[in-house]
């Protein structure tokens, strides 16, 4: 391939290395986790089988009859309500004929996908009919109905029971469905019938897909904040996000509409539903595996402005509070304590650690400001060490923006430590935001850059790609982030996952499907930061002066004091590669070698995909280093990062 070279002479920058500028928080950059586009479940909430207990507003969505060898029977949709409110709903299994079996397919999410050779545990929670002793079948099969697994089970009990059994697949399938059949006479109760993959992340029972963590924990995030987004505030306050009801036994967490599932019009998805198989308890479990800090946001008595806008009214926000006071001592709390408690239960008996707490997602206006008080002023009370996260709603910019920006600002009546700024802008609102962050108050809140991705198109089109031009803008606009990490606290790329068959917005930042999963161009910039975040910032400058767009240059530097080295990030943004001369000022000795790892395509408009995942990827070589300066050519829209040890 032939590289067009810009005509002009290589300009130098000069690194102050021994000036830093800023500490860069550990929690610098981190990642966001709503479950939109079926990211949880049907997505990194391993479970195979869609609506196990019969809960979603039609009870049979995702369940059809199935007959063979001339099977007969009935299904019908039991609820008991008055004893267990949070599962209501059984099915009841009866058989009436001797001949043959009968029963019901599950479609799964999208269909299941199946891997051959990998174990899956099925399970059900069971009771037999009185003189009743049906056998059950259990089969995956294949999308043309062929069996690629299976296993038998005979429920021996009267009363509700669990029952288990396992089966390896024989073949690789995206496109698997679940048949249960039952052959006797009689019948039998069924709840909660589930499949699982053995292989989870960490091959825990009931578990995460191993694929979509591992993509995670690959980025060495800083933080992981959950449930969301605008899941965390619900349609209606009745719909919003409590975290309460997520944890403890599966069975007893009480599923409710996403509010996704209705959102948009071009893309709905009814049956898009939150079992909670994903709760709050393993999203704190998940931020520990991957060394993320916890961060979690609740509902501030305020149900989506976009939506309904319902606000709780004032002297109604106990119940809102003590949930919040709650969770701190769920995650934080002795295990003798009540909630501490229910961790230790669940399998965590030491304290999760949490330090930052979210109160409210995306809120605007005064009764914004007015239920951020009430919490604070509780808060602070109980746990003065928890640092809260305020927000500054939807946009970067405007009246609302202006008006919460400067209120949080100037209040005198409570504390803010933190506040939450969200941007969904065009690739060049990036590329011309790289000093967003320079004029900031150095004195004031930190800033957490909690939900951000360019977009090809528009906001919330479902036309936006996570093509090469967003990525590139979004690394250039890093470099202000990091350069400013004095300011700039926490980051992190919205939304997270995508399902190929199940999204309603995009773009996202990592997609799967029920077998693959692969990181966009937009994952492997996020990742080259986080990966590369260093201790301490330092400047770079051309002619006295950060590098902020001069000449399509976007330049950043930290040092890492523990591991003793410089890291250089520099994005040419032109589609000429560019020469440049970085002089190293105020290190003793630069060691001769270093590395350049570089992310790059010629084509603004290349995307990752299934079938090329790393089409877009990071590649690296050495790099020798002269004296005190680096010297380097830069290819045409390329992000690269120099790592040079320095003693
Ligand atoms: O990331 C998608 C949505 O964008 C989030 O739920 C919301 O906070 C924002 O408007």
């Amino acid at each position: 391939m032939s590289v067009n070279v810009s005509a002009q002479k290589a300009p130098s920058f000069v690194v102050k290395a021994n000036q830093p500028t800023a500490t860069v928080a550990p929690t610098m950059w981190g990642l966001f986790f709503e479950d939109i586009n079926l990211g949880a479940d049907g997505g990194i909430y391993a479970e195979l089988v869609k609506n196990r207990s019969f809960e979603f507003y039609n009870p049979m969505m995702g369940w059809k009859e199935e007959k063979r060898g001339g099977g007969e029977g009935s299904l019908l949709v039991h609820n008991r309500n008055e004893i267990n409110p949070a599962n209501p709903r059984y099915l009841r299994l009866q058989v009436k004929s001797d001949q043959g079996e009968y029963g019901l397919i599950n479609e799964g999410f999208r269909g299941m996908g199946v891997k051959q050779g990998n174990q899956y545990d099925f399970s059900v929670m069971a009771r037999q009919h009185e003189g009743s002793n049906l056998a059950l079948t259990i089969e995956v099969v294949n999308a043309k109905g062929e069996k690629i697994g299976g296993a038998t089970l005979t429920p021996s009990g009267k009363e509700w029971e669990k029952y288990s059994v396992s089966f390896t697949a024989s073949a690789t399938e995206p496109k698997a469905q679940m048949v249960l059949l039952a052959k006797g006479k009689g019948a039998v109760d069924l709840d909660m019938i589930s499949l699982f993959p053995k292989d989870t992340w960490k091959n825990r029972p009931g578990g995460l897909r191993a694929d979509m963590v591992q993509l995670l924990a690959d980025m060495k995030p800083g933080f992981l904040r959950f449930p969301g987004g605008c899941i965390v505030e619900g349609r209606t306050l009745d719909e919003r996000f409590q975290w309460k009801k997520t944890v403890g036994k599966p069975e007893e967490r009480e599923l409710i509409v996403n509010r996704w599932n209705t959102e948009f019009s071009h893309r709905p998805t009814p049956d898009y539903y939150q079992s909670f198989g994903l709760g709050f308890f393993e999203y704190f479990q998940l931020s520990e595996d991957i060394g993320a800090e916890p961060v979690p946001i609740l509902n501030c008595g305020m149900a989506c402005q976009f939506n309904t806008g319902e606000v709780v009214p004032l002297d109604q926000l106990d119940p809102y509070i003590q949930d919040a006071l709650d969770l701190i001592e769920f995650a934080n709390g002795p295990a003798t304590s009540k909630w501490g408690k229910v961790r230790a239960d669940m399998g965590h008996p030491a304290p999760f650690n949490m330090k930052y707490l979210g109160v409210g997602n995306e809120q605007w206006g005064e009764q914004y400001v007015e239920r951020y008080k009430v919490f604070e002023k509780a808060l602070t009370a109980k746990y003065p060490n928890v640092q809260l996260i305020s927000t500054t709603g939807p946009f970067p910019d405007g009246e609302e923006f202006e008006y919460l920006d400067k209120t949080l600002r100037s209040m005198t009546d409570a504390r803010v430590d933190v506040i939450d700024e969200h941007y969904y802008r065009p690739a060049k609102w990036f590329r011309e935001n790289a000093t967003r962050y320079d004029n900031y108050d150095r004195k004031g809140p930190k800033i957490f850059a909690g939900e951000y991705a360019a977009q090809s198109v528009a906001i919330a089109s479902p036309d936006n790609k996570n093509s090469w031009e967003m990525a590139l803008s979004e690394a250039a606009f890093m470099t202000g982030l990091e350069r400013n990490a004095d300011v700039v606290t926490m980051t992190s790329y919205a939304p997270l996952f995508a399902h190929a068959e199940g999204w309603q917005w995009t773009p996202d930042m990592i997609w799967v499907d029920n077998l693959q999963a692969y990181g966009t161009p937009n994952y492997y910039v996020q990742k080259l930061f986080s990966t590369n975040a260093g201790t301490n910032v330092v400047p770079v400058l051309r002619d006295n002066k950060a590098v902020t767009g001069q000449d399509d240059y976007f330049a950043s530097a930290t040092v890492d004091k523990k591991t003793n080295e410089l890291i250089l990030k520099v994005v040419n943004t032109s589609d000429k590669a560019q020469n440049a001369n970085f002089v190293i000022e105020g290190i003793k000795k630069l060691q001769g070698k270093g590395t350049h790892t570089e992310l790059t395509s010629q084509k603004l408009d290349q995307v990752n995909s299934f079938a090329e995942p790393k089409a877009i990827s990071p590649t690296q070589k050495q790099v020798n280093v002269k004296g005190n300066t680096v010297s380097m050519l830069l290819k045409p829209h390329s992000v690269n990062v120099f790592r040079i040890k320095t003693s």
